[in-house]
């Protein structure tokens, strides 16, 4: 297999510093009933970056990914997409200006192919589409339709799918089914993509794999992405810039040394006590 994206971090690092904002959080409060899932979150992500959010569960990364795809509304505080105020666009006014997104459980139609599956995604995306049935013989709408099914072989290809487009999406294996779904998201087109822990349930080998994708999904193809993921190697070694979030508030927020070293992190996210001493840690794991 291709090994890991071998990316270093300075290399990674240089590539998104470059771009203005494409997306800004300011100020972003979220509450169900009692549970404030959001405090007060501020954040920006530049063009072309790759950003990720961690934080122990229930920290509010899924919240706050729902609050820029639109599925949440903030309840105060505002979002903005490339310098204009989404805060009150629904989820599709959001997807047709360029924000896609993934869930972090899977919504595929099982019953329907792959390909299916991902032109659905893309079926919005047909400026005809209203009128496509009336017109498809005169000329424009067929046009346009022959070039999106170019463009969706083309992720097929690039998401090394070939061998199950006609298969039942219901049937695939799980990291396929990701995949898939990745496929449909990347099918909009979208400027920013979403990416609720896209390795999640992988082995190594389909994590692998995923992170090359996303890798190149943002070098190659040029989207900005912004992931929650829970695997510290990936989000690591592959992310220009990291946000950590924990009960609902951003506690810290640099590049990925930086936030690895920050005690507060250390201690909140991963879990250890303020002084971790490896000969400590080596001797009980020798006695364990
Ligand atoms: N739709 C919802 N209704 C009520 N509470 C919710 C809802 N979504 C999230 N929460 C609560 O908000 C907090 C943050 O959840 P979430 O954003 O899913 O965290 P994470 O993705 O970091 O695990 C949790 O306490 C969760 O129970
Ligand atoms: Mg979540």
């Amino acid at each position: 297999m291709s090994g890991a994206p071998v990316a270093g971090t300075d290399i990674r690092a240089g590539a998104g510093n470059a771009g203005d904002p494409i997306f800004e959080a300011r100020n972003v409060s979220l509450g169900f009933g009692g549970v404030k899932a959001l405090s007060e979150v501020s954040f920006s992500v530049r063009k072309g970056e790759l950003f990720s959010i961690i934080g122990p569960n229930g920290a509010g990364k899924t919240s706050m990914l729902n609050c820029v795809s639109g599925r949440y509304r903030p309840t105060s505080g505002k979002v903005f997409f490339q310098g204009r105020d989404i805060t009150g666009m629904t989820p599709n006014h959001r997807a047709a200006l360029g924000i896609g997104r993934t869930f972090q459980n899977l919504a595929l139609f099982g019953h329907m192919s792959v390909l299916d599956n991902i032109m659905v995604g893309r079926h919005h995306l047909l400026k005809n589409n209203f009128l496509t049935g009336a017109l498809y013989w005169f000329g424009g709408a067929r046009r346009e339709e022959l070039a999106h099914r170019r463009e969706v072989e083309e992720i097929i290809d690039f998401l090394e799918i070939q061998h199950v487009r006609k298969a039942m999406a219901g049937t695939l294996s799980y990291g396929l089914r990701k995949r898939v779904e990745l496929a449909r998201a990347i099918a909009l087109k979208p400027d920013l993509i979403l990416l609720d822990e896209p390795m999640a349930g992988m082995n190594l080998e389909e994590k692998e794999d995923m992170a090359r994708y996303i890798v190149d999904l943002n070098e190659e193809w040029g989207m900005t992405v912004v992931m929650i993921e829970h695997d510290m190697g990936v989000v690591m070694d592959i992310s220009h810039r990291v946000m950590v979030l924990e009960f609902g508030r951003k506690i810290a927020e640099g590049s990925p040394e930086a936030v690895l070293a920050d005690p507060r992190v250390r201690t909140a996210y991963l879990g250890e006590s303020d002084e971790p001493e490896p000969e400590t840690a080596a001797a009980a794991r020798e006695v364990a």
